[in-house]
């Protein structure tokens, strides 16, 4: 294949022609929209460093669900944002707590939307931290107990698939246990196997009021210069019964999704997070990007590095583009 006889530009020539032989694209069916939910009502709270973005109470999330399944998106990730906290974040797992009442509540009314909760203790522990602590520390085995609880109590309010996304080793068995033991068998565990420790959650952890009050996740959550352990995490999670494995942040880590792609069978889900996704709302307003296109050009980039699901912010303005499209 040599110029003159091969000539690249070919394909290119119009966007009928591009269309023909594009390689990757996006569906509805690819995203996962991430929710943050408040105690209260009528409460519609746009998150400062996230324009476009909304702490909702129960009876405004029905709406944006619902006009999000109009518009074809599927699933969902929801964030409780509890009124109290505590040392053990025991409204984590609370037969009433904002979490269970807003999947019973979603279920109810739209039964096929694919309900998924974050299982974690940080917006739920007074300090702030994954889990709970013991000498200053998250202690891994402790934590381990309520984790299982709390997958256990989403379950029991309707949850299609927990998401546990604190770091602790040996959680997705203990969960799996706990949830097969109270006859969740098929609850669905999409784990947070490569979460690393990234500045990129800033945002969020405005959103959901969950910055640790002191030290930081670096003994949980991975090194961001290694990629071999990502391997080690994404096997173990396998091991232990995970049903999707995520790779979290998206956009800084494509060199690890593509790995995993190449060497696991199961779906794999990015998490396109908070800081991504101010990064590119910032430099759209500022006019320093053409915010549509990069949002575009960022989503494909995940996919091509072989997501096959993506958490992302942008869920409902890229399903409203697909729509018109
Ligand atoms: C909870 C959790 C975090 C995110 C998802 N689940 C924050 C963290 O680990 O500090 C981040 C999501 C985002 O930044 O969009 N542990």
């Amino acid at each position: 294949m040599m110029f003159p006889e091969y000539r690249a530009r070919r394909l290119r020539k119009n966007e009928f022609v591009r269309s023909l032989v594009r390689e990757t694209n996006l569906s509805v069916n690819d995203f996962i929209y991430p929710l943050f939910i408040v105690e209260g009502k009528n409460i519609k709270e746009e998150i400062k460093s996230m324009p476009g973005i909304f702490r909702f109470s129960l009876d405004q999330v029905l709406d944006e669900v619902k006009t999000s399944l109009d518009l074809g998106l599927k699933a969902f990730l929801l964030f409780g944002i509890p009124a109290k906290k505590d040392e053990a974040g025991t409204s984590a797992f609370a037969k009433e707590g904002i979490i269970q009442r807003a999947v019973k509540t979603l279920k109810d009314k739209f039964p096929q939307a694919v309900i998924i909760t974050d299982v974690c203790m940080c917006e739920y522990t007074s300090h702030g931290h994954c889990g709970i602590l013991r000498g200053g520390e998250v202690d891994n085995d402790l934590t381990l107990e309520q984790l299982a609880r709390i997958a256990v109590s989403h379950a029991k309010a309707g949850a299609d698939w927990v998401a546990p996304s604190d770091m602790m080793d040996g959680r997705v068995a203990r969960i799996r246990e706990a949830l097969d033991e109270a006859g969740f068998t098929e609850v669905a565990i999409m784990s947070y196997a490569v979460k690393y420790c990234s500045s990129f959650y800033g945002p969020f952890r405005e959103a959901a009021e969950s910055a640790p009050q002191f030290g930081d996740r670096r003994s949980y959550q991975m090194d961001p210069p290694n990629a071999r352990e990502a391997m080690r995490e994404a096997l173990m999670d396998v091991e232990e019964g995970a049903d999707i494995i995520m790779v979290k942040p998206a956009m800084p880590y494509l060199d690890i999704i593509r790995m995993l792609r190449e060497n696991l069978h199961h779906p794999i889900a990015a998490y396109q997070v908070s800081g991504e996704y101010s990064m590119l709302r910032a430099a759209g307003k500022l006019g320093y990007l053409d915010e549509e296109r990069v949002m575009w050009e960022s989503l494909i980039s995940i996919k091509r590095a072989g997501a096959d699901l993506i958490i992302s912010y942008f869920a409902k303005r890229v399903a409203e583009l697909l729509q018109r499209a």
